[in-house]
């Protein structure tokens, strides 16, 4: 089978396809034959070697993926040859060979059904950020209808959290560069939207909630916006940190935590049990259903451009940016 490995951990421009053995399935394992894969930031962080992964080289890259069971191996119930099944969660692309692959043998406990009516490409994009989106929404609790603030709420996570926060009845600001992502974000159920490049954005979502101001901010973006982003909170008020894309953050004052007491909590999507995530998906997948909701996607490449699919991701898509593989038809 043909696969994009990357040798070592000197970045993505060591990818390059290779034809590698047939994977097999072990006890408890079954294999899945790849339709459509989609890629993360964590991909790339793997690549460079800026993610707490060890795998063995060389490597698959790919978390997400979506295809049919190929193969069942001993042990296993639930699964038949045939059935359509979508990566959930799990080692895929992280320690074992991951999903930018023509197939992949992993554990029967790591996939879940696809959900009815989601097609190919939003069956294969969804799982890693709408568990990422919900265990940044729901770590501090089930919250009242609250306002929920979304930085870069066009990329894959941002949406799945624009879309899972407004489905638990919160009032959403997203924060996105592009007037067109903006304009996509209210479709997804944002209640207003800013570009947190202008100079304005803050006074504006301050004048948008008074007296009241942000509840909750789930940050994917860092550097010097996370401060702006702690200033729009009111007194309680709390972070997701989530991701980094625009870097550390280059000076911050711990003082703007004290007197409104701003809580801070880190997130990683891969820390809930194997039941926690299943619980997470399950509930997540049902509030996008009842709220007419679907997984976003950005965009499809054939499987023989995922450097350009790679090229993609980097600019800022609107969703999840998906791979196609030639089995897809
Ligand atoms: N903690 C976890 O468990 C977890 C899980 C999943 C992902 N993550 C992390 O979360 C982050 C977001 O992931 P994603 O999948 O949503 O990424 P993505 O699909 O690439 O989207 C990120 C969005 O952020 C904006 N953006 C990108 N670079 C920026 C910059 N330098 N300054 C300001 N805005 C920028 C872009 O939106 P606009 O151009 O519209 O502004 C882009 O659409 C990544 O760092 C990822 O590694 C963490």
């Amino acid at each position: 089978m043909r696969a994009w490995t990357i040798p070592d951990q000197r970045g993505l421009g060591g990818l390059s396809l290779q034809t590698l053995p047939d994977p097999s399935p072990g006890p408890g394992e079954v294999v899945l034959r790849i339709h459509r894969a989609a890629l993360n930031p964590a991909d790339r962080y793997l690549a460079e070697g800026l993610y707490p992964a060890r795998p063995s080289f060389p490597h698959v890259l790919g978390r997400d993926g979506a295809g049919v069971i190929a193969a069942v191996g001993p042990g296993v119930e639930g699964w038949r040859v045939g059935e359509p099944a979508l990566v959930l969660r799990g080692a895929a692309g992280v320690d074992r060979p991951g999903t930018l692959a023509e197939a992949l043998a992993l554990p029967a406990a790591a996939l879940a059904k696809v959900p009815s009516g989601w097609s190919g490409a939003e069956a294969a994009g969804a799982a890693l950020v709408l568990l990422t989106a919900h265990q940044a929404l729901l770590q501090w609790g089930r919250l009242p209808p609250s306002t929920v603030l979304v930085s870069g709420a066009g990329g894959g996570v941002g949406a799945a959290t624009v879309q899972l926060a407004a489905a638990l009845g919160h009032r959403v600001i997203g924060l996105s560069r592009s007037a067109a992502k903006r304009e996509r974000l209210v479709t997804l159920g944002a209640a207003a939207t800013f570009d947190p490049g202008g100079g304005s954005w803050r006074r504006d979502v301050k004048a948008l909630l008074a007296p009241l101001r942000v509840d909750l901010v789930v940050d994917t973006i860092g550097g010097a916006l996370f401060g702006e982003l702690v200033d729009t909170l009111g007194f309680g008020g709390r972070v997701s940190v989530v991701g980094m894309l625009a870097g550390p953050v280059p000076a911050f004052n711990t003082a703007s935590l004290f007197f409104r007491r701003i809580r801070l909590g880190g997130v990683a999507v891969g820390s809930d049990s194997a039941e926690e995530q299943r619980r997470a998906w399950e509930e997540s997948v049902a509030l996008l259903e009842a709220a007419g909701q679907r997984p976003e996607v950005d965009s499809e490449f054939p499987f023989e451009e995922v450097p350009a699919a790679f090229t993609r991701l980097a600019e800022g898509p609107m969703g999840k940016v998906i791979v196609r593989l030639p089995a897809a038809g």
